[in-house]
């Protein structure tokens, strides 16, 4: 596996650089060719998002509201220059370039609830589902199935891929009110219903269509077709499916190469919540969480969706697992965490002598079984590169082509392919990093090595003469420890709301197969001229859009629940992980690995409504003139003395943080809401450690029809405290049982160090 960022691949393709816009009065200065004036003015306006909240019911026309706030307070006379984009359709705001003196004034406005800059954010099969135990013959609905529809935010969709074929697909549900607005050389059918795209610029990009391949990868694994015999070069062959194939796909592409930036994304979540989308699918997050919900356009978006029962998932981010990395965090999102699956792809490297090394990566080239000799990278070369670094890096540009060509370069840094490719070596191999073991699609034959494999092929490099060898193309194998947290996947503990646990859950996001757009490189290497119809992806991005495809299957069978109802069927029902060998454990992996067909069928759902979240906003510290805008009604906040915590938000996991090594008494009140037998009795039964002590009352819970409801409250104490940052030991669990359905909570009661 190569570097951290090539690895995801779905993470460096997006390292933006925040791009500042010209004021409207700048640009209009520009056409009087007065550069100078626009390289100064050019530096202090940007765009910024003003939220506005809910849309006001009545008459209340958005734009021309926009419009003459910002004729209020621009200080120009072009307002409509100002103007990046309205939001109009399921909430209200708008994007403009301002300067910071009309940023203030817009902040002050009664009737805003938040301005703030529109920051770049970042982009974050086959064997993945019958690993969830979720095989092709599992019980479904068809009927029902086509009638969901899943939005995709993201690079957009590639339309001609087998996996959004649309024969045997009837025309769209009668329910959808979006368009087809897929741009240039774009159209939909009756799998992928509405497209469309949030660019402005360059001809090209005037289209849904994924000029990057992370939107079609995700979109085929949440809802794609299942096509027999894909494969990546006849790597992880099998049959490609998405987790809903029958459902429909509406794409919106709101990342572009360079560009993806907030007011982009907010506008797709406009769309797609008055489409009549009815799961979101977002593979996208800023680096860090946003501190404040009004200003995280996900959360906001997000926010809006949940009132209209849309559930938002999310992926939680490929932060190379830094504690409190999450960066989506919100309770009304589901945030997703990568786990690998029991298929490791490897590539095996044959030397000279005979010897077989087993490798990491996905080399889908073929050397034929043919011996190329060997030359390590510090031999090869460019006289006029330093010789100073260590044995076998393989700098940027100091490869000698008359050394490599013909030859196989052996470097010692794990991402060197892209030299040796432009150097014109035949292959190359590779040391990787100790700690990553998930493999990447490399540009030409490469091979990367463990430290201890890679120390092999240098000794057998000083034993001969012609030292010489060949890479296999890669193969799949079966490995036993799975699923466990992949190395990048972000962990929590949430740090806008501590008591809230993410990340959710955990799906599988290594290697996983799905299609891909054919316009760029399966390594995305310009100097790779390969176009691949499916490719293999690593990250949080992959793990999301499983969880999305789960929430659509669950959503066939009860199209009328809430979306916290079908994050908490989704949570409750999910296998649980073994905290001993994950030492973040709740902070991986949440709830632990999906189990879509047991979401199905939970038995008790912790429902949360649109008041609930605006009361855990009150706790939060929203005054009640912004709670209002947000909720669109007359929210109050409830007294101080009955103020909530967030802690006690109705949330299918408990969590608390306490001071380390002090004793603690925490409580947490919950409702459960029966969806299983009408007539049933629930047992708590609790599994805990010896640090801390749980107490359920009442322990037993009766139900005598479906949708009563029922109260309790949980008591976790610990008379000698935490230990700081020993997560494992704080692992604990409450389940609810009535013989047939078991219901489980994490209680994760942690302390970080100071
Ligand atoms: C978040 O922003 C909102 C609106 O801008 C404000 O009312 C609230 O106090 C902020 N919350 C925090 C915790 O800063
Ligand atoms: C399938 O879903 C449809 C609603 O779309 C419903 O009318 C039908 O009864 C369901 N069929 C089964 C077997 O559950
Ligand atoms: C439309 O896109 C497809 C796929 O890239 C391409 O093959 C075709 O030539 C394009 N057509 C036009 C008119 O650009
Ligand atoms: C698409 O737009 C981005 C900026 O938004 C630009 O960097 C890129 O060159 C454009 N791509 C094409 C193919 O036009
Ligand atoms: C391997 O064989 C194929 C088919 O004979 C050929 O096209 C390809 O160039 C060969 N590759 C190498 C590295 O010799
Ligand atoms: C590359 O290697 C060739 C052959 O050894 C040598 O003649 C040439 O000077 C080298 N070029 C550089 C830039 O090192
Ligand atoms: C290979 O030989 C070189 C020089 O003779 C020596 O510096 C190096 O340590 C040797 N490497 C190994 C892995 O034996
Ligand atoms: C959950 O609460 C919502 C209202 O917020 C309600 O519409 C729904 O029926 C409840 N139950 C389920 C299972 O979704
Ligand atoms: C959890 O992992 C530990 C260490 O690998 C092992 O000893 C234990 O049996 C596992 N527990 C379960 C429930 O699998
Ligand atoms: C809020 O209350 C006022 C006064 O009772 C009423 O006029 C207004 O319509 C209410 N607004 C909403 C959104 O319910
Ligand atoms: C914890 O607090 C609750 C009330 O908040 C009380 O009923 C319970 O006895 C306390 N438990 C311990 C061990 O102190
Ligand atoms: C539930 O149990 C009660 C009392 O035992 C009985 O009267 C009722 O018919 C049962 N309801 C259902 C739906 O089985």
């Amino acid at each position: 596996m190569a570097n951290h960022g090539s690895l995801l691949f779905c993470y460096i393709s997006y390292i933006l650089i925040l791009t500042t816009s010209l004021s409207c009065r700048a640009a209009e200065e520009d056409r009087k060719a007065s550069v100078i004036f626009v390289a100064k003015e050019s530096v202090s306006s940007m765009v910024y998002i003003v939220y506005m909240g809910s849309l006001p019911t009545g008459q209340y026309s958005p734009l021309s509201n926009h419009l003459s706030l910002l004729q209020e307070v621009v200080e120009g006379s072009s307002i409509e220059n100002c103007l990046v984009r309205s939001y109009k359709r399921s909430f209200n705001g708008f994007a403009a370039k301002l300067t910071d003196r009309e940023r203030q004034k817009l902040a002050n406005r009664n009737e805003v609830v938040s301005v703030f800059p529109s920051k770049p954010y970042h982009l974050h099969t086959t064997r993945s589902w019958d690993f969830l135990g979720f095989s092709e013959t599992i019980k479904r609905n068809a009927t029902a199935e086509s009638d969901v529809i899943v939005g995709v935010i993201d690079t957009g969709i590639w339309p001609e891929s087998e996996s959004f074929n649309d024969e045997g697909f009837s025309p769209h549900p009668s329910k959808w009110k979006g368009e087809c607005k897929g741009g240039n050389n774009f159209t939909c059918n009756n799998k992928i219903i509405g497209a469309r795209y949030y660019s402005s610029t360059s001809s090209d990009n005037m289209s849904a269509r994924d000029h990057d391949g992370h939107g079609t990868h995700t979109a085929s694994t949440a809802a794609g077709n299942k096509v027999e015999g894909a494969s990546f070069y006849g790597i992880a062959q099998g049959t490609a499916r998405g987790g809903v194939p029958s459902a429909r796909i509406a794409a919106y592409r709101a990342c572009y190469p360079n560009d993806c930036q907030g007011e982009k994304i907010l506008a797709a979540f406009d769309d797609a919540i008055a489409d009549g989308v009815d799961i979101i699918s977002i593979s996208i997050g800023p680096y860090i969480a946003v501190a404040n919900f009004s200003q995280d356009v996900i959360a906001i978006g997000a926010f809006h969706a949940m009132e209209k029962g849309i559930l938002t998932s999310q992926s939680a981010g490929n932060s190379a697992g830094l504690i409190a990395s999450v960066s989506s965090v919100a309770p009304w999102i589901f945030c997703v965490a990568a786990s690998n699956i029991d298929r490791q792809i490897i590539d095996k490297v044959v030397l000279g002598n005979g010897k077989t090394l087993d490798g990491i990566g996905i080399n889908g080239f073929s050397l034929n079984g043919t011996k190329f000799p060997l030359v390590l990278g510090q031999n090869a070369r460019k006289n006029t590169c330093s010789t100073s670094t260590s044995e076998g890096v393989c700098n940027a540009g100091c490869l000698n082509s008359s050394l490599v060509i013909g030859k196989i370069v052996v470097c010692d840094d794990p991402d060197a392919d892209f030299e040796a490719s432009i150097a014109g070596a035949v292959g190359s191999i590779l040391k990787n990093d100790p700690f990553d073991d998930i493999a990447d699609v490399f540009s030409l034959p490469t091979s990367s090595l463990s430290v201890d494999k890679y120390d092999i092929v240098a000794s057998y490099l000083n034993s001969t003469k012609e030292p010489q060898a060949t890479i296999l193309r890669s193969e799949s194998i079966q490995v036993g420890d799975a699923p466990i947290v992949a190395w990048f996947s972000s962990l929590g503990p949430n740090y806008v709301v501590p008591e809230i646990l993410k990340p959710d859950i955990t799906a599988p996001g290594v290697e996983i197969l799905a299609a891909y757009s054919e316009i760029v490189s399966p390594s995305s290497s310009s100097q790779d001229m390969r176009r691949a119809k499916y490719n293999i992806l690593s990250g949080t991005s992959m793990a999301c859009p499983h969880v999305s495809g789960v929430a659509a299957y669950v959503k066939t069978f009860h199209p009328d629940w809430s979306a916290s109802a079908i994050k908490s069927a989704i949570m409750t029902t999910a296998s649980p992980m073994n905290a001993t060998e994950i030492l973040a454990a709740e902070f991986a992996y949440g709830s632990g690995q999906i189990n879509p067909t047991k979401a199905v069928d939970p038995g008790l759902v912790y429902n949360a409504s649109k008041e609930d979240y605006i009361n855990l906003l009150c706790s939060l510290g929203y005054d009640e003139k912004n709670l209002r805008l947000i909720s669109g009604d007359n929210s109050t906040c409830p007294k101080v003395s009955t103020k909530t915590l967030a802690r006690d938000l109705n949330y299918p996991s408990m969590t608390a943080m306490v001071s380390p090594l002090q004793s603690f008494n925490v409580t947490f009140h919950r409702t459960v809401t029966n969806v299983g037998f009408a007539n049933s009795t629930y047992k708590a039964t609790t599994f805990t450690n010896s640090e801390v002590k749980i107490i359920v009352e009442p322990e037993v819970i009766s139900f005598t029809s479906v949708n009563e409801k029922s109260s309790f409250v949980v008591h976790v104490t610990g008379g000698q405290g935490i230990l700081p940052n020993n997560y494992s030991k704080a692992s604990s669990s409450l389940v609810w049982s009535d013989g047939s359905h078991s219901v489980r909570s994490p209680v994760f009661v942690y302390a970080l160090s100071n």
